[in-house]
C-alpha cells in the first residue's frame, strides 16, 4: 500500500481534480484506490457525488481518534475506489488539537491500523500547510504536487519543497516527492510555456511529460457528481488523465 499526499499550499490548482481522476484511472485498470478526502471544503467528497454531512464519519473523526479508519470508509459508484469523506468540522481540527502530544502523527496511527489494504491511499489536502496537512505528509510515502504555470508559480513550488523537507526532516524522514504535474494547461500561453520550461529546467524529471490541458468538460464534471473520466471519457482532460495515470505506473514499474 502506498500513500501519496496531493498537495500545494496554493488553491485552486487542481489538487481534488487530480486526486479522483487519478484514483479513477487508476481503479478502472484494476488497482484498489482509497482516496481520503482531507479538506474542510470537502470538494473530493461531493465531486464523487457524495454529501458532507457531520453525522457520517469522517476524514476529521479518523484524524482526532473518535473513530477508526475501517469505520469512515464508504464505497463510490466506482468499483475499487472508496472515500473517506471529509467533514466541515475538520476546519476546526488545528484548533482542537493543539494540546495533544505527537499531534503530527495522529493520522499516521490511525491508517496504520487499517486493515483494509489498498493498492493507492491518495489524501486530497487542504490549500495551506497546516496541521491536517502535516498529518497528511507525516502519514504519507509521497507527495504528488499539482502545478499550475502561471506567475509566480516557481516560488510558490519553491517554498513547498522546503516545506514537505522541513516534514521530512522533523517527522518522516522517508518521505519523497512523488511528482509534478502540471494542470489547467493552455497552449495558447505563452507565459504557461516559459514556465513550464522553467519548472522542467529546475525539477528535471521529477516533473510528469504529461500535461493536464485546460478543458471545460473538466470544470463541468463536479457539479455532476462524477469523476470526468465517467462523465466525458472522451474529452481533452480526461485522455490527459489516462495518460497521467499510465506515466505514474511506469514510473511505479507498475505498468
Ligand atoms: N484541467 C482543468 N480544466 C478546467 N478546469 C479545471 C481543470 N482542473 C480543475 N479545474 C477546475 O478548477 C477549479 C479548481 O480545481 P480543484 O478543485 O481541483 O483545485 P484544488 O487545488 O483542489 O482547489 P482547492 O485549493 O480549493 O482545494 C475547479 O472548479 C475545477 O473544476
Ligand atoms: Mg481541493
Amino acid at each position: 500500500m502506498k500513500i501519496i499526499s496531493v498537495a500545494n499550499r496554493k488553491g485552486g490548482v487542481g489538487k481534488t481534480t487530480t486526486t479522483i481522476n487519478i484514483a479513477t484511472a487508476l481503479a478502472a485498470i484494476d488497482k484498489r484506490v482509497l482516496v481520503i478526502d482531507f479538506d474542510p471544503q470537502g470538494n473530493a467528497t461531493t465531486s464523487l457525488g457524495i454529501s458532507k454531512s457531520r453525522e457520517q464519519i469522517s476524514s476529521y473523526d479518523v484524524l482526532v481518534g473518535a473513530h477508526r479508519a475501517s469505520e469512515a470508509i464508504v464505497k463510490t459508484e466506482l468499483p475499487r475506489f472508496d472515500l473517506i469523506p471529509s467533514s466541515p468540522d475538520l476546519a476546526a481540527a488545528e484548533v482542537e488539537l493543539v494540546d495533544v502530544s505527537e499531534r503530527e502523527y495522529m493520522f499516521k496511527k490511525a491508517l496504520q491500523k487499517m486493515p483494509q489494504s489498498y493498492d493507492y491511499v491518495l489524501i486530497d489536502c487542504p490549500p495551506s500547510l497546516n496541521l491536517i496537512t502535516i498529518n497528511a505528509m507525516v502519514a504519507s510515502d509521497s507527495v504528488l504536487v499539482p502545478l499550475q504555470c502561471e506567475f509566480l508559480a516557481l516560488e510558490g513550488l519553491a517554498d513547498l519543497m522546503k516545506n514537505i523537507n522541513a516534514i521530512k526532516r522533523n517527522f518522516n524522514p522517508t518521505l519523497t516527492l512523488q511528482g509534478i504535474v502540471l494542470t489547467m494547461f493552455s497552449k495558447q500561453n505563452n507565459l504557461s510555456k516559459m514556465i513550464e520550461a522553467d519548472v522542467r529546467k529546475y525539477f528535471g524529471n521529477k516533473v510528469y511529460e504529461t500535461v493536464i490541458p485546460r478543458c471545460v468538460r473538466v470544470a463541468e464534471a463536479p457539479s455532476y457528481g462524477k469523476p470526468i473520466l465517467i462523465y466525458d471519457f472522451k474529452c481533452t482532460g480526461a485522455q490527459a488523465y489516462v495518460r497521467l495515470a499510465k506515466e505514474f505506473l511506469i514510473r511505479e514499474k507498475e505498468f
